[in-house]
């Protein structure tokens, strides 16, 4: 069929990644962006970009005046139709980093079929244009290689996931956007309802009262690549609005869902990215991790781990060790903990460790005390004054020192705060040292956190709260106190995350199916039997309609596709994501709306 002259030819032969050398000879068709242009006076060469890749066009004047012309008009990012025949490139001038680089197209026919503006910023994987900027025109940004390459593993990734968990009867569910607050420990977000003036909507933080319902109509094994939205503070790897491979089983437990899970991370990195991962995973008890390593999901790919030196300075003469030894009135001592770092005390300079002394402080350590080995074996530290003679052998001895080693040490009444400080203060010496791969170098390091507490008392307000969420069952053997609510503290969760390189990837657990059980949680949480009512009241109530034992986790779909994308943050593997301000500098949102659509809704604002 002809085409009519005025009617654009919009139909392409083959994507710009697909011509070899085997082509050559053929006629074309080719679409895409012109990504770059040289000319060379009666000869334009055009790079030709779409998703598949780059295809080089060559445009002769000799060839026709008439689409010479119109070549001679293209520029950055105008978007072209064009015909013509591959041949191979001359000797000397294939380009072996390119998948089309052995072949060009003699171009015979060219239509514009867009013009486009300067862009604001060279669409290339080296761009230096501000982040702001870049969102701003996000959809331009998204024409670099890298970041379609992002989109595509995490396409690859959800498409293995859904496939492996159909493959073991699971069921994708949607569940509502619209619902009510969901506890997962952040702000919600909140929707005003219209037809009923006054009352409003909340976004799910997390399907998981719907899933667990769903378990108890029957559903059995659920999965959803669902949307989640939390009001919290943002960062690298925290977006406002995420999505999690959410799931959950009715009759499992750990030991027979872990394998489904663990063979469905083994089956994406070795289809994503070629490699072998060991099943199954270790498995390493909350309290050691954070002995160990001062968090709950340990980087275990390098050393520096924490040391507990409470024993040796418990008789301490050095006030700051007294103060941190004090039993609290819950029956609680603080520790005295420390960090090794090998050979480096010379490399370490007074501004170095006030430096680290000021990141501590973020984590609420009052001081980071370090000591220094001499070559004499000598302890040189502002505290050395402090220890005995007897002190200074135990340190050495426990922590083995050689000279020209350093140690980095934290005390505090509050165990967590020591924790939490030398846990960050050991990422950071990792980071500094070189220690710790490089975002998608070297091997992949899965570990399941287990045995989290149940409960977690804040000392401020003076009530306990769910560690993971209120629906997490005490394992079975905590079972009696829990009831009972005697060594609340001790009491362990049947709860789990997997951690990957120190990034938590995903948590779960296995839930209260009890109706009485669930309400005592309720109450141990501080709230009234009104407030369970009004929050949770429909949840309780379907409890006891014949609920399966049940369990399930979500993965956080953006923060796997950022590992197997080997990418930091993970904005760089979502189409549209948000500033550390929550803001989309794209639409502008979020953004006022008109008086007349605050009156109908019933709200009023008061902006400060
Ligand atoms: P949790 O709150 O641990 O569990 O979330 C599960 C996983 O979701 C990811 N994640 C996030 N990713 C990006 N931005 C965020 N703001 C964000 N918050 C969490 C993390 C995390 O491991 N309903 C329970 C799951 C269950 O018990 O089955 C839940 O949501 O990778």
């Amino acid at each position: 069929m002809k085409v009519a002259s005025n009617m654009k030819r919009t139909v392409r032969s083959h994507t710009c990644g697909e011509l070899r050398a085997s082509h050559v000879g053929q006629e074309v068709t080719l679409c895409g962006w012109v990504a770059k242009r040289r000319d060379h006076g009666g000869l334009i060469f055009i790079d030709l970009r779409d998703r598949y890749g780059l295809t080089q066009l060559v445009f002769d004047q000799p060839q026709g005046e008439e689409f010479f012309e119109t070549a001679e008009r293209l520029r950055s990012e105008f978007v072209l139709w064009c015909k013509g025949t591959v041949r191979r490139r001359p000797a000397g001038m294939t380009h072996t980093h390119l998948q089309t680089g052995e072949i060009e197209i003699l171009c015979s026919d060219l239509t514009i079929l867009s013009e486009a503006k300067t862009p604001p910023f060279a669409i290339e994987d080296e761009v230096d244009a501000a982040e702001t900027v870049r969102l701003k025109y996000r959809y331009l940004d998204l024409r670099r290689p890298s970041l379609q390459k992002n989109l595509l593993v995490r396409h690859k990734m959800l498409s293995i996931v859904r496939n492996h968990l159909d493959q073991n009867q699971f069921v994708e569910v949607e569940t509502p956007i619209l619902y009510k607050s969901t506890p997962e420990g952040a702000r919600d977000f909140i929707v005003p309802s219209r037809l009923t003036p006054g009352t409003f909507y909340a976004l799910p933080q997390s399907p998981q009262t719907l899933k667990q319902l769903l378990m108890i109509s029957g559903m059995d094994r659920y999965y959803q690549v669902a949307r989640c939205f939390r009001d919290e503070d943002l960062r690298a790897d925290r977006q406002p609005e995420f999505s999690q491979i959410d799931i959950e089983t009715s009759f499992l437990d750990e030991e027979a869902f872990f394998p489904i899970l663990e063979s469905m991370v083994q089956r994406l990195w070795k289809e994503i990215l070629g490699q072998d991962i060991v099943t199954p995973f270790p498995r390493m008890p909350y309290s050691e991790a954070m002995e160990r390593f001062g968090s709950d999901k340990p980087d275990v790919r390098f050393g520096l781990e924490l040391v507990d030196l409470s024993e040796v300075f418990q008789a301490s003469a050095f006030q700051v060790f007294q103060n941190a030894l004090v039993t609290s009135g819950r029956g609680k001592r603080g520790s005295i903990r420390g960090i090794v770092v090998p050979g480096q005390a010379e490399k370490f300079s007074r501004k170095d460790l006030d430096d680290l002394q000021a990141y501590a402080g973020t984590y609420g350590a009052s001081g980071l005390l370090w000591v220094k080995v001499q070559a004499s074996g000598e302890l040189q530290s502002p505290a050395a004054k402090f220890f005995s003679d007897a002190e200074k052998v135990a340190f050495k001895t426990q922590l083995q020192l050689a000279p020209g080693d350093l140690v980095l040490m934290v005390a505090d009444r509050r165990n967590k705060v020591v924790l939490d400080a030398l846990g960050a203060i050991r990422l950071s010496l990792g980071a500094k040292l070189h220690m710790i791969p490089k975002a998608g170098e070297g091997h992949p390091a899965f570990l399941w956190v287990v045995n989290f507490p149940l409960l977690e008392f804040d000392e401020k307000e003076n009530r306990y709260y769910a560690c993971h969420h209120p629906f997490t069952s005490p394992r079975p053997e905590f079972f009696k106190d829990f009831t009972e609510g005697k060594n609340l503290d001790a009491i362990e969760a049947a709860a789990y995350d997997l951690v990957l390189n120190g990034v938590e990837v995903g948590g779960g657990s296995l839930r209260i199916y009890r109706p009485d059980v669930q309400s005592a949680m309720f109450k141990l949480l501080g709230l009234s039997p009104e407030e369970a009512k009004e929050k949770f009241g429909f949840f309780l109530e379907a409890l006891q309609f014949g609920t399966p034992p049940h369990g399930g986790i979500a993965f956080g779909v953006d923060r796997l596709a950022a590992l197997l994308c080997g990418v930091g943050p993970i904005r760089d593997v979502m189409a549209f994501p948000k500033t550390q301000k929550g803001h989309c500098m794209m639409s502008e949102s979020p953004s006022h709306v008109s008086p007349e659509q605050l009156v109908e809704l019933g709200v009023s604002t008061r902006v400060p």
